[in-house]
């Protein structure tokens, strides 16, 4: 006696069966990620992004954290290195900037006049600077040496001629001038 062929519909029933539950998880799966795709759009078209700092751009020079005073490299109580620095049509200020090896230093940066940005040297400092807005992030330099920092958003007739420039000391020669003023920067005096 051969196999019945009632086997043979059996077997195809039940592969059906399973083809089936798994063209039903695969829709499921695929229908999440769309609706997270859909809901994270929406959700971060509908309000910035959490921790943005706003500031005024038109009163950045007059008072505050971005102030001239204020510009320039400082180390807080609990020992960290904070670099705070406002782009303009066509310059950074400071138009040069100490930083210590091998130590996390957070930048602090904004725009008085129009979207700026700057990166430093090959490294992953890198970011725009929008008016309005605080652009932050930390980063640490590995090596001493100096970078160029250039504008890297055309801002301008001046855009390719907008650049500053960073001093990456060695720890203890940074840490032994920091003791020695509020703020640092390598600007020609
Ligand atoms: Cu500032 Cu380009």
């Amino acid at each position: 006696m051969s196999a019945s062929p009632t086997h043979g519909i059996a077997g195809e029933a039940v592969a059906a069966a399973a083809e089936r539950r798994w063209a039903i998880a695969v829709v499921l799966i695929i229908a999440s990620l769309v609706a997270m795709m859909i809901l994270t759009g929406v959700h971060w078209a509908a309000m910035p992004p959490s921790r943005v700092e706003t500031i005024d751009p038109r009163t950045l020079h007059i008072s505050g954290e971005f102030a001239e005073g204020n510009l320039g490299t400082a180390m807080t109580p609990d020992g960290k290195v904070v670099v705070r620095l406002v782009a303009q049509q066509y310059s950074f200020e400071p138009q040069c900037l100490v930083v210590p090896a091998g130590v996390p230093v957070t930048f602090r940066g904004t725009a008085s006049d129009v979207i700026h940005g700057f990166i430093v040297g090959r490294t992953n400092a890198n970011t725009m600077l929008v008016p309005g807005f605080v652009a932050t992030f930390t980063t640490t330099f590995p090596e001493p040496g100096e970078q160029l920092m250039p504008c890297h958003e055309y801002c301008g007739t001046g855009h390719e001629a907008m650049w500053a420039r960073v001093q990456v000391l060695p720890r203890d020669e940074f840490l032994s001038r920091a003791g020695r003023a509020e703020r640092l920067s390598c600007v020609p005096r």
